[in-house]
């Protein structure tokens, strides 16, 4: 529109006369279609017709023009120093009046490539589970003429694939879409998008920009097993482990055993896409019995797998039949060392009836008789 404003107001009419007669029947036309220029540049156009007699062939435009060249059906004009995207009008006047048109741009490409815009890869969840499908979406701005302008996608160095943009006005962001399907190989792998203008059919250069690089990262889950008992038996010692596979990146996993609420500390070993939780368990004397519910989690990349398995945890009782039979033997074992003592005891009386004076009760008098001494036991103490 700013273009519009600042050409005359003559030209305006006729301009908005030119257009509503485009579209008829080309006899009237312009060359080169949609040229590009690099700023500054010059640009030879030839407006013809194929009517007999033409009464006037013109080049409407904003830009600077010289005639430098004619025929009879044609004229070919210079324009210099094109510094915008400029408009250009062929008309011819035929008999009857009647003026037939054909229009075109100059496309003056500087503004996109030497424009700070950016080409832009849309952000994508930080992770992709493997197998699934996910877009990758690039959106660019500029990139004129859009016809020439293709967008590819890279993984790393490699280009993955490419589309053409779709052709909106270059003024817009132009989005291409990329349909990938997750694998371990991309993982830990830059992305990028890059936008290329290919004007080397038009004697110009292959203009490329490049989105900001973006890390994948990738990953696969599976479900965890449980390797346990299905019983506790209280004071005794048992192993419980909880192991999974199909897990991918193995270092980014995170582990957890729990046992009727309370957290374990396993022993953690890493394989590859593989990870098990071993764990010694031993219910305390004087844990009720029941049901204790162990828990394992595996949490990787904002997920979590959970598998539990409820265990019965119970007291051993030991088997009455043994309990009797020690009891009577302990019953026995002490009857027959009651019997023998009994014996022994009276052996020794009978002994002592034999010679009840050898120890007479005078000679072990002094041996009893407390001493005098600050650390001796006090009289009334031994008594
Ligand atoms: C455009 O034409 C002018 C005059 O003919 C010349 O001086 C200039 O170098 C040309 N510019 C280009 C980019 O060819
Ligand atoms: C201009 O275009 C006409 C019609 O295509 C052609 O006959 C003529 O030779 C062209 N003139 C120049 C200088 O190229
Ligand atoms: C070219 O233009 C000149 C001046 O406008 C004119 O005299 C001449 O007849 C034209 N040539 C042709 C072939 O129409
Ligand atoms: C080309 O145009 C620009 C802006 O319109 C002007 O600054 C510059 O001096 C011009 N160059 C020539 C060689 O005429
Ligand atoms: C992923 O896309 C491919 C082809 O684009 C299709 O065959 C496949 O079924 C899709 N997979 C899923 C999980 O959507
Ligand atoms: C650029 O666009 C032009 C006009 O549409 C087309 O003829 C040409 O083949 C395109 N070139 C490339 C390299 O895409
Ligand atoms: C990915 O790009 C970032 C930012 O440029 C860089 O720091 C990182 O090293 C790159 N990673 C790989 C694997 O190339
Ligand atoms: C997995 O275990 C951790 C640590 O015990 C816990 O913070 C997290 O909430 C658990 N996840 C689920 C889904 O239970
Ligand atoms: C374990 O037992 C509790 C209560 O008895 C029950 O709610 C839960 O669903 C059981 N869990 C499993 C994995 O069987």
């Amino acid at each position: 529109m700013a273009l519009l404003k600042a050409w005359p107001k003559s030209s305006l009419n006729l301009l908005v006369f030119a257009v509503m007669l485009s579209g008829a029947p080309g006899i009237t036309w312009i060359e080169p279609l949609d040229p590009v220029i690099t700023p500054g540049g010059n640009l030879s156009v030839n407006c013809s017709t194929d009517c007999d007699q033409p009464q006037f062939i013109g080049l409407e435009t904003q830009l600077v023009k010289t005639q430098v060249d004619n025929g009879t059906r044609w004229k070919v004009f210079l324009l210099r120093n094109i510094t915008q995207d400029s408009l250009l009008y062929c008309f011819a006047n035929c008999f009857e009046n009647t003026q037939m048109t054909h229009s075109t741009t100059v496309t003056v490409i500087r503004e996109y490539f030497e424009s700070p815009e950016p080409v832009n890869l849309e952000p994508l969840p930080r992770w992709i589970l493997m197998g699934q499908n996910f877009s990758l979406r690039c959106q660019v701005w500029g990139g004129k003429p859009r016809q020439n302008l293709t967008m590819a996608l890279f993984r790393g160095p490699q280009e993955l694939s490419r589309q053409a943009v779709s052709e909106q006005g270059p003024g817009k962001a132009a989005e291409v879409t990329f349909t990938a399907t997750a694998s371990r190989e991309d993982h830990g792998v830059n992305f990028s998008c890059r936008a290329e203008l290919d004007l080397r059919a038009r004697g110009l250069g292959l203009y490329q920009k490049s989105s900001a690089p973006m890390e994948l990262h990738t990953f696969a889950l599976g479900t965890p097993r449980l390797i346990v008992p299905k019983h506790l038996e209280v004071g005794k010692k048992e192993t419980v482990s909880c192991e999974i596979d199909k897990l991918f990146p193995v270092e980014n996993a995170q582990i957890h055993l729990s046992l009727g609420g309370r957290s374990l500390s396993p022993t953690v070993v890493r394989g590859q896409d593989m990870l098990r939780a071993t764990a010694i368990v031993i219910i305390a004397e004087g844990e009720k019995e029941g049901q204790r519910e162990l828990t394992c989690n595996v949490t990787l990349a904002d997920h979590d797998r959970e598998v539990q398995e409820n265990l019965t945890v119970y007291k051993s009782r030991r088997d009455p039949v043994p309990i009797v039979m020690g009891v009577l033997l302990a019953l026995g074992l002490a009857a027959m060392a009651g019997a023998i003592a009994t014996l022994c005891l009276w052996q020794n009386l009978r002994k002592g009836s034999y010679q009840p004076q050898t120890l007479p009760l005078q000679d072990r008098t002094p041996m009893e008789t407390p001493e005098t001494g600050p650390k001796g036991p006090s009289p009334v103490a031994s008594a």
